[in-house]
């Protein structure tokens, strides 16, 4: 956009909106750039006339959390200008931003002889956004609060399973022992793969209430995964008369084997529950193309509520169900992320269809 027609300049009177123009610098960054760092000094005004520019703090573990955005028009640096106190925040923009710099000691002057209703202007601006970076923070801190609950939940919940699963391993090694032929034995193996998995659950929701999932990525073919995972949840299946199929090109994909399983467990399983023992059919198809190997999970049931469709990847989001924890999705969106994947959904009354792209093992080496 023009600097002329920005939204700041238009707050002023004519000539003090081409004294402004006249004295902004404009620079484009094609590459992602710092504009300044937190605590720096303010010596700018920044104006946004192409791209977006977003707001970094760092936290206590030396990571940076995104607090804010400014896009197209909008103006930011505006706190230093006023009060002269250093940053609060980084500031980076995106490649190919446009931002137009005044300078504060200018500025000053001109908002010195400003009148009354432009400083009102810019004052409800200023409002307004801390208003809204207010909201986004409580969210935050909701959200995170939320998170540490899920934790001490989880704590327990693990504390409490151990003496009854480790009871049902025992039980499965004594009956393996003591009958020895194949079905048995393999049966036997079944229940100490599932209880060994119920604990990796238990510990893995820990994982992800506190944030820090470590990734054990190496590649996988596709194809063993799902058998294992058939194989895992057969007698599942049969009593609640689900048909599963799977149809999957032989492609490796470069996963952390365990909480993949995990993400299909997670939205296998609230399919085979919204069958609610009707039975129905679940089918895993996949293709590839350069970027991606694109897993799709379909099924005939009932379809994801309304109610909860727009949020439905967020913690404690249940519906329907007596005991629904509402960490299903959610654990299976994180997991997908952490491995710089996506996941979305369709859904209608015929069925529910849930898209995952993970990134070809090519682009996951350096993991
Ligand atoms: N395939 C599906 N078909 C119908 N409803 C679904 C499906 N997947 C998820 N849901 C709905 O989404 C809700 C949230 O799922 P989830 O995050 O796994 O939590 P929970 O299963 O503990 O409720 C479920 O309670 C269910 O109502
Ligand atoms: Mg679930």
């Amino acid at each position: 956009m023009e600097l002329e027609v920005h939204q700041f300049i238009s707050y002023f009177e004519p000539e003090q909106a081409a004294q402004l123009c006249q004295m902004a610098i404009v620079e484009k960054h094609t590459e992602q750039k710092v504009v300044f760092e937190e605590d720096d000094i303010p010596d700018y005004l920044y104006l946004v006339l192409e791209g977006q520019v977003e707001f970094r703090k760092k936290t206590a573990c030396d990571k940076y959390h995104v607090i804010a955005v400014a896009k197209q028009n909008e103006f930011f640096g505006e706190f230093g200008v006023l009060d002269g106190q250093p940053r609060s925040a980084q500031a980076i923009a995106y490649p190919d931003t446009v931002l137009a710099k005044i300078p504060r000691a200018q500025l000053m002057e001109i908002l010195d002889n400003t009148k009354g209703y432009v400083i009102l202007k810019l004052l409800s601006y200023i409002i307004r956004h801390l208003r809204a970076t207010t909201a986004q923070y409580v969210n935050q801190m909701i959200y995170q609060e939320k998170m540490s609950l899920i934790g001490e939940m989880v704590n327990t919940i693990i504390h409490d399973f151990r003496s009854p699963v480790t009871g049902i391993q025992l039980a499965s090694a004594m009956l393996k022992e003591t009958h020895p032929d194949e079905d048995t034995i393999e049966w036997c193996d079944i229940i100490q793969a599932q209880v060994k998995r119920m604990l990796g659950m238990a510990e893995e929701a820990l994982e992800f209430a506190s944030g820090n999932a470590v990734l054990k990525k190496k590649p996988v073919k596709l194809t063993t995964l799902l058998e294992h995972f058939e194989k895992l949840n057969r007698i599942y299946f049969k009593d609640a008369h689900v048909h599963f199929k799977f149809d999957v090109p032989e492609v490796l994909v470069n996963v952390d084997e365990n909480k993949l399983l995990r993400v299909l467990q997670n939205l296998i399983s609230n399919a085979v529950e919204a069958f609610k023992g009707n039975g129905g059919c679940i089918e895993v198809t996949a293709n590839n193309n350069d970027k991606f190997v694109k897993i799709q999970i379909c099924d005939n049931g009932p379809g994801i509520p309304e109610a909860i469709r727009d949020n439905l990847f967020d913690p404690f989001v249940t519906h329907g169900k007596r005991g629904g924890t509402g960490l299903g999705t959610a654990i299976a969106k994180s997991i997908i992320e952490a491995h710089n994947g996506e996941i979305c959904f369709q859904t209608n009354c015929k069925g529910t269809t849930f898209y995952i792209d993970l990134p070809h093992q090519l682009d996951a080496n350096c993991s």
